[in-house]
């Protein structure tokens, strides 16, 4: 099983990375979006989703400014050099951080990127349907995050190579948990952890802004976005992501000429992390986020293509062996 890495972003603002993660086929994360920023002497490398064909989803702890000049977003992307056969490329024309990111305690750390142009939707380019304010997600719940960061990079060029998308399963971690983890005071309930808590696997630089998800039945949801952790896979320190489902109403003001999918993810059984508490600090509570019923009727792009179980490469060769 791979695993992701996050980390401390007073160390590492920019390149939150994958650590410990498999190499992902082609086609089997077509929503991830490769950021590139692009100067003379250095890149700043950052991930992103794409949730319709014209917007893409990031971390607010990426951009300094709102100034678009420089950044380059690739979408269909798998290999961050080389020949990407699949590969659109954008500019931008609009960067929208959360008017209330506190980079101080990395509190509402997103940001909405608008495409110069819409992206045409492939097997290898497509929307990701993002997480409704009703969701819940429960400690223990499987997800995945998905960079092309490392530990051992950092926002100074040159890139890596080889460097293919990295895919690793990580498993929510309760908030109450992940507090107490972090000493008891930095996870609000804004944000969302996920991890490895044995360590070794885990997000890292390079990877914030990237999408951690979550498959119910056919449909693959935003839960996270890759925000901040301390180091990379420490044991204990899981990685903590912005919590995407908190954020329907200010993404919907934001993105209005467009249609964005919010789908409802909903955990089963119990959730164990409300039993937990800290040892040495207080526990804190967790305010349920306020049920919104998603009542748009819209076409949402998110769900036009069924989602299949299988990465793109193994689809093809199941329907020839049909054949
Ligand atoms: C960020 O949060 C800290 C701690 O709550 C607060 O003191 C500070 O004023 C905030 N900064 C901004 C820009 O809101
Ligand atoms: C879920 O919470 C319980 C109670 O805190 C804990 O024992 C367990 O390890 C947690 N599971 C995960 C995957 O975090």
């Amino acid at each position: 099983m791979p695993s992701l890495h996050f980390m401390l972003l007073k160390l590492a603002p920019l390149n939150t990375r994958i650590v410990g993660g498999e190499n992902a086929p082609p086609g089997s994360w077509p929503w991830q979006a490769n950021l590139l920023q692009t100067f003379p002497t250095y890149q700043i490398m950052c991930g992103g989703s794409l949730i319709n064909s014209k917007w893409v989803l990031s971390a607010a702890h990426c951009f300094s400014s709102t100034n678009t000049a420089n950044w380059n977003v690739y979408l269909g992307r798998q290999e961050l050099s080389g020949t990407n056969p699949n590969e659109q490329v954008r500019t931008l024309s609009s960067i929208f951080p959360h008017p209330l990111y506190n980079s101080s305690t990395h509190d509402n750390d997103l940001a909405l990127l608008e495409l110069s142009t819409t992206v045409t939707f492939s097997d290898f380019i497509r929307p990701i349907c993002l997480a409704a304010s009703s969701s819940t997600f429960y400690n223990g719940t499987e997800t995945w995050v998905t960079g092309w960061g490392n530990f051992k990079h950092n926002t100074v060029m040159p890139l890596p190579s080889p460097a293919t998308l990295q895919e690793l399963e990580v498993l929510i971690v309760g908030n109450n948990k992940c507090n107490c983890l972090y000493g008891g005071s930095i996870i609000t309930t804004n944000m969302i952890c996920a991890g490895v808590l044995a360590g070794g696997k885990g997000s890292c630089q390079g990877d914030s802004g990237g999408p951690l998800v979550v498959k119910q039945g056919s449909v693959w949801i935003q839960a996270g976005i890759v925000s901040f952790g301390y180091k990379c896979a420490e044991p204990n320190y899981p990685g903590v992501y912005t919590r995407v489902s908190p954020y329907q109403t200010w993404i919907n003001s934001i993105i209005i000429t467009k249609q964005t999918g919010f789908v409802t993810y909903t955990s089963s059984g119990k959730n164990s992390d409300s039993s937990t508490s800290c040892s040495s600090s207080p526990s804190i509570t967790i305010t349920p986020s306020t049920p919104t019923t998603t009542t748009t009727t819209a076409k949402r792009e998110c769900l036009i293509f069924p989602r299949f179980n299988f990465p793109v490469g193994s689809y093809v060769i199941l329907i020839l062996s049909i054949v």
